[in-house]
């Protein structure tokens, strides 16, 4: 289908259910998806820059410096595909020599993602850049592959998956790239809780007003009122599932309206923001292996923080 064919319109009403059906009755909860409306992209790359927030700099450090051992793996030419593209900036990193056939950015945001788009052709002249609106969750059409595909994944945000949807979320990708196809993905490694709570309850406040400016998003697509402020960031490591949890506490007892419907929050009840799972190597690989997929290469930092991990789906 055509870019400008899209039914971008179909694509925000049905955000804006799933979004109310989360909140309507406990326990309550909103996809992290909705984290990153214009606000919510600018303090997420707020957090990037904090010295207790590690993920980005360390998996862009192993991009850096492995990037002709990942091509290496991959091999060139391919077609190169990412789920929640944004501003396609970490594919920068690669291309020089990985040096893919086309590059496919998809994303929900339109206009942001044209922008990038055409960005990165200014930068990659040779490049064949195809944005393409769509939310990688939900059915889409792609256009017909032109080469080998590739599916990255960078940013860990296969973390934000609990495990079984993990599981499905590579299953979908298995099947997308096909056999000999291709899965490069940044997976966050499980560590000690102190530097994981730390990343996640930075001493600046900033993922708190992350987590929070959820709410003014969802005030806004849901004609909503809910008071950001009436609301605490609660943050910690659950070690026994290997995952940050994200809440956001209600301070007291209040009511917040939406979509005409009326929202009661006891004091202390929370809505579930955000897990953001975290793995060894190879309970990694052990997962996408039931998807199909079979290990390839695995490259980690020095302190074995991050990993950047590329498999294959076996040929025919
Ligand atoms: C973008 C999902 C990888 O889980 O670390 C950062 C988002 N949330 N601080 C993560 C996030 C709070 C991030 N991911």
């Amino acid at each position: 289908m055509a870019l400008d064919d899209q039914p971008i319109t179909d694509v925000h009403a049905a955000q804006r259910e799933e979004l109310l059906a989360g909140l309507l009755t406990p326990p309550r909860f909103i996809n992290p998806k909705f984290f990153y409306d214009e606000r919510g992209s600018e303090l997420f790359a707020r957090i990037c820059e904090l010295e207790e927030y590690y993920p980005t700099r360390t998996e862009i450090s192993i991009f850096s410096r492995e990037s002709a051992a990942i091509a290496a793996a991959v091999g060139s030419g391919c077609e190169l595909v990412e789920p929640g593209a944004g501003s396609c900036e970490k594919v920068r990193h690669l291309l020089a020599d990985l040096a893919p056939s086309a590059y496919l950015p998809l994303d929900i945001s339109r206009d942001f993602l044209l922008d990038a788009a055409q960005r990165l052709r200014e930068d990659f002249p040779a490049l064949e850049v195809r944005p393409v609106v769509a939310d990688f969750g939900s059915a889409f059409d792609l256009p017909e592959a032109g080469a080998r595909r590739v599916l990255f994944y960078p940013g860990s945000t296969i973390g934000n998956f609990e495990p079984s949807a993990a599981l499905e979320f590579l299953s979908r990708a298995a099947a997308l790239v096909g056999p000999g196809g291709g899965l490069l993905i940044g997976v966050d490694l499980h560590k000690a809780s102190e530097v994981l709570n730390a990343a996640y309850n930075d001493s600046q406040g900033v993922t708190a007003e992350f987590n929070r400016n959820i709410l003014r998003h969802a005030n806004q697509l849901l004609d909503a009122d809910f008071d950001p402020e009436q609301f605490e960031h609660v943050a910690f490591y659950n070690a026994p599932a290997q995952r940050i949890e994200m809440h956001l506490e209600s301070r007291i007892a209040q009511r917040v309206h939406c979509e005409g419907a009326v929202l009661e929050f006891a004091a202390g009840e929370r809505i579930h923001t955000e897990y953001s799972h975290k793995y060894t190597p190879q309970g990694f690989a052990d997962l996408a292996a039931q998807a199909g997929f079979q290990p390839r290469g695995c490259w980690l930092d020095d302190a074995a923080l991050f990993s950047v991990q590329y498999f294959e789906v076996d040929s025919l």
